[in-house]
Parts: structure tokens; sequence; C-alpha cells
């Protein structure tokens, strides 16, 4: 759940992190103390998965000494996706399997974070069904049927399965492939599925720390709300009239409507990468098309489930992660995902705030008001350190607006502290607080304690201008109009969010990532009834992240795949990257939130803001097949056994040369998918400080030649320790297809020169 993905965040994120330090501290405890380690067989060798089951037990058998044992100590068997176990061992148990012959790695288990109304409307795949909008029904959608007979798995926190996002009015059985199972548990009976949410099953084993099971229910039933939310808008039916207390109202629903959907619930309010490889493998098992994950971490270890599904034919798609603005956040960085960072769309929540002396400064906040809204009221300010939770709570604030003013270092990310002063400001009968902030893209973090409460961020240039009227005036006053909700060509838009990861790959230097940009900021969704959302009585909410990015792409993948059922993971992939846009509605190039906007680059959006109506019909495609990403994964960066090898050049849509000393030649193929006889011409925008020529520049395709391959070389015109520049390599066949991939260069003279000093 990356703000996993969290970015709801910053509060879940410490208690996370607080819960999961005092269980390694506890883990760490006595050597005898035993552990969950993932214990990885490579490719499964038999077609009978009973065989490879029994294999697993007989190998832990071997070691514990009898079966029982084995049987007592095993958590989770995964056969379908690879072979392998995760079970309870001590160190010197799994030190032991380690050796064992045909055993590639083990590894202890890790914890994995988790990280809509009006987005698909932005993206282009209007249904034409709201009045209120007057956009036509789009192509791809009526293509794709809105997404009939595929089937979306979700690995997440589980569903609530009642929101009116998964009900099944109008659907036939689902899909014959179908073999999965509804999984009864706590309040969830196996008629909580039904023919739009196909399948549903819970991992609660050994992996997951007993306090998070504590508070949520022991089946797949969502408390959390995460997963409710991203199914919804993965696959989420048709729900109108939805909104947010009036804000963003209309209609909700997923990116294929029509999809069914399968939860997989590894998430307790943190998920575990033994649970995690769980859910892929039952999700192969059970016949999903596509695989969503808005969660991550930055060890990758996913990544031994997510291959087998992709080279199995289904595309996974996973968030970047909430990292941001800050560079290597990027998460889930492994070349065969669709790695998807976070956009905002062109809809604005705007306030207007009034100052005594009738000044007006325009805002963005989520305050619905019950009554009024226009009154002044005094306004206290509080400087710097008196901004703080118990100076606050120490003075009267009733009836009162407060004013934190933090200009400086250090005030840049603060809205743990600022979530505290607004819990402090509803608690004490506060009206309303106002605080300088850079733009996080955080508005809902305040809305979802109760939209009641004005809670307004403000640049720092706003800021001082209050600031310097409270110090001028006896008694300050302030009034805050209640929110409007603002959408159209108007808003600037997309933008990357301030808090969405950013490349380059820590781990995978040879891999540009993230590789597209979907909707992840005020995304309104399904709720789950539950805590917060339960008391505010609402059914869909708004939340933000690349977890909410992410099931943008999962429902577009979902109606590419059931236009094109005969395209590989990395022909999905390929046909969404080499479509994107760099350019926002007013074509200007798109720019990234962040300490200080700029233009983006590959490494916030990778390809770019994902265009769906395009990737429906892309002219080239770069392909990759599952051997290459079996070679390039059992080749470095530890999971594989031959640490000797260089990883295969991929034929990815993106090029990234970390360590360019004099020149580099990088080979890629092309597949004609459109018109069998077109001439395709090379357009290239070099990065900074390179020279790039493509050989051949033409390419000729006719019924006979539908493959090509192409040499790209990259020439240093510097002897420099350089950082990243950034190009693209585009071919374009005179018509409408125009098939673009982005580039990103480091001229070196040291390739192993680390940047920190
Ligand atoms: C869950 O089930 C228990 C026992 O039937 C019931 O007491 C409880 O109210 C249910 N909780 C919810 C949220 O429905
Ligand atoms: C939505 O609500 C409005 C006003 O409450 C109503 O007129 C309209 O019929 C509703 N639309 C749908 C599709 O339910
Ligand atoms: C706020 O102040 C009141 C009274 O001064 C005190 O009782 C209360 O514990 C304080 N709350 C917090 C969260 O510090
Ligand atoms: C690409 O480069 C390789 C060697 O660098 C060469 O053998 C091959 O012919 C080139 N291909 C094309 C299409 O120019």
């Amino acid at each position: 759940m990356a703000r996993f993905s969290e970015l709801r965040a910053p509060c879940l994120l410490l208690l996370v992190f607080l819960l999961y330090s005092s269980l390694r501290l506890q883990l760490s405890q006595g050597l005898k103390q035993r552990r969950v380690y993932i214990v990885y067989l490579g490719e499964r060798q038999h077609e009978d998965v009973s065989l490879v089951t029994s294999l697993h037990h007989d190998l832990l058998t071997s070691v514990l000494g009898s079966k029982e044992a084995a049987l007592e100590s095993i958590v989770h068997s995964y056969r379908y996706g690879f072979s392998g176990f995760s079970a309870m061992l001590t160190e010197s148990q799994a030190r032991k399997i380690q050796t064992l012959p045909g055993v590639v790695s083990v590894k202890e288990n890790t914890m994995v974070r988790m990280h809509t109304t009006r987005s698909w409307d932005f993206l282009g795949l209007s249904m034409g069904v709201d009045i209120k909008q007057e956009q036509q029904p789009n192509e791809l959608l009526a293509a794709a049927n809105h997404g009939d007979g595929m089937i979306i798995g979700v690995i997440d926190s589980g569903v609530w399965p009642e929101s009116q996002s998964f009900a099944d009015d109008g659907y036939g059985p689902p899909p014959s492939k179908w073999k999965g199972t509804c999984q009864a548990g706590a309040n969830f009976s196996a008629h909580d599925c039904n023919r739009k949410l196909i399948g549903a099953r819970w991992y609660a084993g050994p992996d997951i720390d007993r306090r998070f099971l504590q508070g949520d229910f022991l089946s797949a039933r969502d408390s959390h709300g995460h997963g409710t939310h991203t199914a919804s808008t993965a696959g989420g039916n048709v729900v109108h009239n939805t909104s947010f207390f009036g804000l963003a109202a209309g209609t909700a629903r997923g990116g294929a409507p029509r999809a069914r959907i399968a939860v997989y619930k590894a998430c307790w309010g943190t998920c575990s990468t033994a649970s995690v490889l769980k859910g892929i493998d039952h999700a192969i098992h059970d016949g999903v098309d596509v695989l969503s994950l808005s969660l991550g971490s930055t060890d990758e270890m996913a990544a031994l489930g997510t291959l087998g599904a992709v080279t199995r034919g289904i595309p996974v798609i996973m968030a970047a992660g909430n990292d941001g603005p800050t560079e290597q956040t990027v998460q889930n960085s492994s070349p065969w995902l669709l790695t998807v960072a976070a956009t905002t769309v062109d809809r604005s929540f705007l306030t207007v705030i009034t100052l005594g002396n009738n000044r007006q400064f325009v805002a963005q906040s989520m305050y619905v008001a019950d009554k009024g809204g226009d009154e002044f009221s005094q306004l206290l300010y509080y400087f710097n350190d008196r901004c703080d939770p118990d100076y606050i709570n120490s003075t009267d604030i009733h009836g009162k607006v407060v004013f934190c003013y933090t200009p400086g270092p250090g005030s840049v990310s603060a809205p743990p502290k600022y979530a505290d002063i607004a819990a402090t400001v509803r608690r004490n009968g506060g009206k309303g607080f106002i605080f300088s902030q850079n733009n996080l893209d955080s508005l809902d973090l305040y809305a979802i304690k109760g939209p009641a409460l004005p809670c307004v961020p403000l640049d720092f240039k706003t800021s001082y201008q209050i600031a310097v009227y409270c110090n001028r005036i006896g008694i300050p006053k302030i009034k805050i109009s209640t929110t409007r909700t603002t959408s159209g060509s108007e808003v600037v838009a997309p933008r990357i969010a301030a808090f969405s990861s950013r490349g380059p790959s820590p781990i995978y230097h040879g891999v540009l990532k993230p590789d597209i940009a979907a909707p992840g900021v005020y995304i309104l969704a399904a709720a789950a009834q539950t805590g917060a959302y339960k008391s505010l009585g609402v059914s869909y909410v708004f939340d933000s992240g690349t977890s909410m990015a992410c099931p943008h792409i999962s429902g577009i993948v979902a109606l590419l795949k059931s236009v094109h059922p005969d395209w590989s993971p990395a022909a999905l992939k390929s046909a969404l990257m080499t479509t994107a846009h760099t350019m926002d509605s007013h074509g200007v190039p798109i720019e990234a939130n962040g300490n200080r906007a700029k233009i983006a680059d590959p490494f916030d959006y990778g390809a770019g803001s994902v265009n769906p109506t395009k990737a429906a019909d892309p002219g080239l495609i770069y392909d990759i097949s599952a051997s290459d990403y079996l070679e390039f994964f059992n080749c470095p960066q530890g999971f594989g056994s031959n640490n000797n090898c260089t990883p295969p050049d991929l034929n990815l849509p993106s090029i990234a040369i970390p360590g360019l000393k004099t020149s580099v030649t990088v080979v890629r193929t092309v597949t004609n998918v459109g018109q069998p006889n077109a001439v395709y011409k090379a357009f290239l925008e070099p990065p900074r400080g390179v020279k790039m020529a493509v050989e051949p520049a033409v390419l000729v395709f006719s019924n006979a030649r539908r493959v090509q391959s192409f040499n790209v070389t990259f020439r240093a015109t510097r002897r420099i320790q350089g950082s990243y520049t950034f190009g693209s390599l585009a071919w374009h066949d005179g018509g409408a297809h125009l098939v673009r991939i982005p580039i990103a260069v480091r001229v070196v003279i040291e390739e192993l020169y680390s940047d920190a000093s």
C-alpha cells in the first residue's frame, strides 16, 4: 500500500514502522526464535502440482527431521508461478536449506507497504453516460465491451463486497476459464461474492503480526479501505451520483467497468511478502487476466512471484511508491512490471479566503460546511516553533481560525504535525486551520477526518502576506468559503504528483523506471464501511497515492487485452508507453510537482501520461519473450543462482544508459501491429551532451516483414562525470502512428561513482 503506498500516510507509515520495528526487536531476541523464510526453487519442474507440493514437504522434512515438523513449519507452498515455499525456520535451519541441491535462494520474509469519478473522462475514456458531461462514448471502451470477459486480480487489503461498485446486476456467470473460489471467513460468507466480485481469498498465516489480525476481519472483508478503493478503480461497476459531501460529484466507475474482480487479501495494515506471493500464485491458478498490486517495498522480493505471472501471459501492474519527489525512490522496478507514477487530474477544489481588510486569496481545500461558511472569525497567528500541537492545545482557540506560518528549512514536509494540529483544532472547537506548506498534493489527508473543518494549505508567498496582515492589525479576522469543485481546461493537468516516487531505479540501473503515469491525486472511489468512513457515512471517498494510479492502468490494460487477446504483457506495456502524452491538454510540457515545480522527465513519469485510446492502435510494439525475462531474472541482482553473468539487454520500450564513457550501441526490435505495408522514419531527440544515431533510420514493413531490428548508437560529446540527461526516439509513419520511447543517459568517466557527498 505504497502511500502501499500510502500517502494517507505519513501517520500510517509511522505506525507501521513502529509496529514493524518492535516486531523485529521481538524476533531478534534469541537465535532459536523461528522466523518466516521464503525458499525459492526456481521454475517448477513438474506439470503435476501435487508433485511440486510433496517436493516441498520432502525438502523440509529432510531438514526438520519429521513430516509432522515439516507440515507444522510450512506457511505457504507456491506451485503455479514458480516452485518454492515459505516456512517458519530458525536461522540455522534456513542456512541448511540454502545448501540443498535445487534451492536457488532462501531469504527472510519482508513486510511490504500498501502505497474517480473525474479521472476517466480526463483520460478520454468517457462512457457518455453522465448527463453532466457531454463527451462521446469512447471507442476503446466500446471495442472492449467495457472489459467484459476480463478478470482483474487485486492483491490488497480485501474488499467491502456490499459497495455498489461490486453490484452484479445484468452480469452473466463468470468466464469459463475461472477456477477461483470465494473463501468464507469473519463477516464474509461465500454468498458475498457474486457475478461481479467473482473471487475472494485471504491469508492470515504466521507471517502476519497477530496485532494486525486482531483489529481486522479474519476474512477477505476490508477493514482498511485501501483494497476496496483500488479494486473499484480498476474494475468497479458504474455508479451514478457519487460524491464526497458534494465534492467531485459525478459517476464513479472502474477503468474496465464490466470486468470481473477477484480479490486476494494479503495486507492487514501492512502486507507480508510471503502472503503476497501466495496471492499471486493463487491468481495464476484461478485464471485472472490482469494483476493489480498497489503495494511495494525496496527489496523487490515480490519479483519472485510477478515474474511467474508475466511469463504466463498475465500483465502485472504495480505502484511506483509515494516517496517522491526525492530521486532514486522508485519501487517495483523489475523490467517485466508496469510501474505506475501518479498525476493530478483536471479538477481542483477552490476555496476563497477573505481577510478582515477584504483582501482575497484563492486556495485549495476540501471544506464542506454544514451551514454558513461565510462569517468572519478571529485569526490566531502561530509562528515557527509555536506552530506545535501541544502549544496550540494550551491556547484558547474555540471559535477561532488557527494560522501556522513556518517559513524556512524543515517546514517542507510537515503533514504529520499538521494532521495533529488539525485534530487539536477540531477537538477544541476551532473554526479552521490554515498553514504554510509546499505543494504536497495532500488535501484529502485533512478532509477524511471530517470535511466540516476547513484545513487550507497555503504557499509561502500567500502565508507571508497573511502573516504581515496579522502583525499589523490588533484583531485579525478571516472568512473561509466552502469549497467549489472546478474541472476542465482551466485546470492545468496532468501534473506529476509531488509524492510520486522518482527514478532512476536504485536496483536496475539499466531499466528506466517508472514506466507510465496515471491519475492518483484525489481519486474518488468506493469506501469500506469502517472507521472514519463509517462514522462519516460516506460510500465514496478520496484517496491519493500511486496506489490509486496503479489500478487506473490495470483497468486500461484489461480493456486493451480484451481488444488484443494475443498481445503479450510486454506488448501491452509497449502500446501504453509508446503512445503516452508528454504534453498537457494545452500543448505545454507536463510539469512535476515537488519542492519546486519543473518540467517532468522520464524519471518522473516514464514514457508520460497514459493515453488509453491511442494505446489500442500503437502501430509498432517492442515485444519481449518470457525466456528473455527469465534469463534477465536468473542472472544478476541477488535472486538468480548465477552471479557471474551480464543480464541480457531486454527489448524494452525505453533506453537507460547509466554509464556512457565513449559510445554504446543498443539494439531494439519492433513488430508492426498496424497496416501491413508501412514505412516508419526515425525522429531523434538526443539527450544533452550525447550524439545519437539510428541505423537504419527508415523501417519498411510488409506482409513478409513484420519484425525489424535497428541499432541506436550513443556517443558522449564531452568527457565528464555527468548527471542524467533525457531524450527520445520516435518512429513516425507519416500518419496517425508516432511510436515514441523515452531515453535517459548519464555520461561518466568512472562508472562506479557515488553521487552522495
Ligand atoms: C461481524 O460479525 C459479528 C458476529 O456476527 C457481528 O457482531 C459484527 O457486528 C459484524 N461486524 C460488522 C462490521 O458487520
Ligand atoms: C442523480 O441525482 C439527481 C438529483 O438528485 C437526479 O435528478 C438524477 O436522476 C440522478 N441520476 C441518476 C442516474 O440516478
Ligand atoms: C489539551 O489540553 C487539555 C487541557 O489543557 C488537556 O487536558 C489535554 O490532555 C490536552 N490534549 C492533548 C492531546 O495534549
Ligand atoms: C547493428 O550493429 C551490429 C554491430 O554493432 C551490426 O552487426 C549490425 O549489422 C547492425 N545492425 C544494423 C541494422 O545496422
